[in-house]
């Protein structure tokens, strides 16, 4: 047995009952025209109305909690329920605070704080060697997790008489609680990781393939103030010879926080801003479109919000109004399929006057973020289409936006091109509409560090398109810090450097010319490993493998992985372990496996090591370390953006197994349209290399893609003996030899100028 339901007798559900008024009829009727209370049924009148501070939260059902325990034998390692900071493996809340998850704006928020922050997802996976599990909790109300790890007496029926074979096996205890909703709940049975990510996937959706573009990097701050500044900063990248692909426009790119506007001073021609500064150099534009609405009746998306009863109402029944960034703001009422579709169509480039192609969207403060509000967000008796409690759907409404926002942009395309839009606030399901970051983190090395698990949570919990503010958005990195954060994020899936406006300015370049020099290199390999990257995108879009992944997951039977979480797989190919603390020479990396080989993915060297590795450190770089067995696609050089890069040739790298033998695969498509999905317009290539042979050939359907792309370079790593001939074998053409060196030291066999077709199958012969 690997799971058992309300063991602990937790099962209750509250019954919804009328309002107070009515209740009250009820009791001046049943007290023959007396009105007063007895103590008791004040106390019960009590339940109706909750205060919080100034607030009175009046509930329209009554108290409707419900909840129910889960007891999962054999298993003492939990994970999931993002989001907070904290540790990747769930802690026991036994003597601490419980998890909740509840949307909340939190600046700076606080580490090792169980509180909820921006998103939640209410999915939960237990491990052991043996088997994976997952409880997936659908409710959208506050929810509370309580996690009570023990160690339970188990006996098996022939042993009763002999004590001395008793077993005492954990068991980890979840009891959910939600403030209301209904009992909603999904065993996830496994029995492995990757049957759990599946599993979920089926119930909520996969990670959409993101814009290729979206996979570069990213330049935010707020704000960059002007047409000029956007231009200086972008010629800044090719003085400096640092590719990257979006530029972005914080809340003072509008006229005064009116979203879909341009600040008409700093902002007069936006369309000649896209077009002569970003467009001609193949980059794009994000901008901010926060949900809070400014209470304008010159404002056409306010007063035609208002005309058409678009907005969260308060419990009286008029427009809920809260204090944001314009000031007093009304909030667009997401849940509603009606101004969802209004809402998409805001963003046709005719009504989004000076939006273009290019021009891609930013949903921030959307738990929603309500300043002076209880919490800092709405109250919980506002009232949502349907009449539905602001309480019974608080953690959705960010993810109501974010699905809006991308049928917007996939709308205004024609329905032809994939959108690409961040979010702060998330749900479950949330990855089906494009990437989510960890909010207003601190420019301190505890946020850097705290950022690996919180990402590898999102990951597990299906969001594989995460990142965090690099640099830390609160506050100055220090040179160290902020060179360190590059090298992390340049490995994460999204990576953006993003800074707060009482910040100092932190382009790439502004820490002296070491710096610079090591920041370049640290986004040019990243940008040499898209193919890479991409493909795990197309992995975690098709099959739910989350693109980062814990150690855990791809070394399930390994003890010792189970709670790291200061290193992780990109893929099953690359083990990176970032560098979170100052000063540091040596870091100790575990490298998992018994019959695993590992190379050092820079010097190309074996790792001969098993178990933890201790390697020196410089500020060069971040250990990053490639898994025998495995084959990644690199571009061989890089430029300003990743359009820039479509013909650029490729090298495999591959490192060899201890049966000198490796895979790996190579997704392609024309990198932002849905082509791939209706027309099939796509290569999957699949590499192999076994007994000498190196081969290529389809892996999926017709390869329906076409591309000039060539393979110009094989790197193979831990081959042992020097080849005397190399040939190549093209499908349909000549035998060919070819020329390579090898360098019997670290016994590497590089093969050069090969010139295969990417989407040709071909072999080549190591003799
Ligand atoms: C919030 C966001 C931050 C943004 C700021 C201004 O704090 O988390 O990223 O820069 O609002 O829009």
């Amino acid at each position: 047995m690997v799971l058992s339901i309300n063991s602990n007798d937790l099962l209750y559900f509250e019954q919804l009952q009328p309002p107070p008024q009515t209740r009250t009829s009820m009791l001046q009727e049943k007290k023959d025209g007396s009105t007063n209370y007895s103590k008791k049924d004040q106390d019960d009148l009590g339940l109706w109305e909750e205060k919080f501070g100034n607030f009175l939260d009046i509930k329209a059902n009554g108290p409707s909690s419900i909840g129910l325990d889960f007891s999962l034998h054999g298993f003492q390692h939990v994970y999931g329920i993002p989001q907070h900071a904290e540790t990747l493996l769930l802690k026991n809340t036994s003597n601490e605070d419980v998890y909740r998850l509840y949307n909340l704006d939190v600046f700076g928020y606080r580490i090792h704080s169980k509180m909820g922050i921006y998103g939640s997802v209410p999915l939960l996976l237990a491990h052991k060697p043996d088997r994976t599990i997952g409880v997936f909790w659908l409710n959208s109300s506050e929810t509370l997790v309580e996690i009570t790890t023990k160690a339970a007496m188990k006996v098996l029926p022939s042993q009763i008489p002999d004590v001395s074979k008793q077993r005492v096996l954990p068991q980890t205890d979840v009891c959910w609680m939600s403030e209301s909703g209904i009992i909603d709940s999904f065993i996830l049975m496994g029995p492995s990781p990757f049957d759990i990510f599946k599993q979920y996937a089926q119930l909520t959706g996969t990670q959409a393939l993101p814009p290729l573009f979206s996979l570069g990097y990213h330049q935010c701050r707020w704000n960059y103030v002007d047409e000029k500044d956007v231009e200086g900063v972008d010629t800044g990248f090719d003085v400096f010879n640092i590719p990257y692909d979006v530029m972005w426009l914080d809340i003072e790119h509008t006229d005064g926080k009116r979203y879909f506007t341009w600040d008409k001073e700093t902002f007069g021609n936006p369309k000649r801003m896209q077009k002569k500064i970003l467009m001609k150099k193949k980059r794009k534009l994000v901008v901010i479109l926060d949900p809070h609405i400014k209470v304008d009746p010159l404002y056409t998306i306010y007063s035609q919000g208002k005309e058409r009863g678009y907005f969260v109402k308060d419990r009286k029944g008029g427009d809920f109004e809260g204090i944001c960034w314009p000031g007093s703001s009304s909030y667009l009422d997401f849940t509603n399929p009606k101004v969802r579709d209004w809402y998409a169509e805001l963003f046709a480039f005719k009504t989004y006057k000076g939006s273009t192609e290019i021009l891609f969207a930013w949903n921030d403060m959307n738990e929603p973020s309500v300043f002076r509000g209880a919490e800092l967000t709405m109250q919980k008796d506002a009232v949502h289409y349907g009449n539905w409690e602001h309480r019974e759907v608080h953690n959705l409404y960010g993810f109501y936006q974010q699905m809006a926002t991308a049928e917007g942009l996939i709308r205004r395309s024609g329905n032809l091109e994939r959108p690409f839009v961040l979010t702060r606030s998330f749900f479950a399901g949330s990855q089906r509409y494009g990437a989510v970051w960890t909010g207003d983190n601190k420019a301190e090395w505890s946020y850097l560090k705290i950022s690996i698990p919180m990402l590898l949570t999102l990951s597990i919990a299906g969001i594989s398109f995460c990142g965090a503010d690099v640099g830390g958005f609160v506050g100055d990195p220090e040179p160290e810090l902020f060179v360190r954060w590059y090298q992390a994020g340049a490995l994460q899936p999204f990576f953006r450097g993003h800074a707060n406006m009482h910040t100092k300015r932190r382009e790439p370049w502004l820490f002296g010319e070491k710096n610079t020099q090591i920041i370049r290199a640290a986004i040019k390999e990243r940008y040499s490993l898209l193919p890479y990257l991409y493909s795990l995108f197309y992995q975690a879009h098709t099959t739910a493998e989350p693109v980062m992944r814990p150690i855990w997951v791809e070394f399930p039977k390994q003890l010792e992985a189970f709670g790291i979480e200061d290193e992780y797989m990109l893929g099953k190919a690359l083990l990176v372990h970032p560098v979170t603390e100052p000063k540091v020479t040596t870091v100790s990396i575990l490298l998992p496996g018994s019959e695993e080989i590992w190379y050092d993915f820079r010097k190309f060297s074996c790792l001969k090591t098993q178990g933890i590795l201790k390697i020196p450190v410089t500020l060069d770089n971040i250990p990053v370390i490639q898994r025998g067995g495995t084959i990644i696609p690199l571009k061989t050089s890089v430029g300003k953006s990743t359009e820039w890069m479509v013909d650029v040739p490729y090298e495999l790298r591959a490192a060899l197994d201890s049966k000198e033998s490796a895979a790996g695969e190579l997704y392609l498509d024309d990198g932002h349209s849905f082509q791939y999905l209706h027309e099939k317009q796509f290569l999957l290539r699949k590499f192999t290399f076994y007994q000498n042979v190196f081969s290529s050939r389809h892996a999926d359907g017709d390869p329906r893609y076409h591309t000039k792309c060539k393979v110009e370079q094989i790197t193979i790593l831990g081959m042992k003996k020097q080849p005397s001939t190399v040939t190549a074998s093209i499908h349909g053409g000549k035998n060919k030899k070819v020329a390579f060196t090898y360098d019997a030291k670290n016994s590497v066999l590089i093969l050069q100028k090969l010139s295969l077709h990417v989407g040709k199958d071909w072999e080549l012969h190591i003799q």
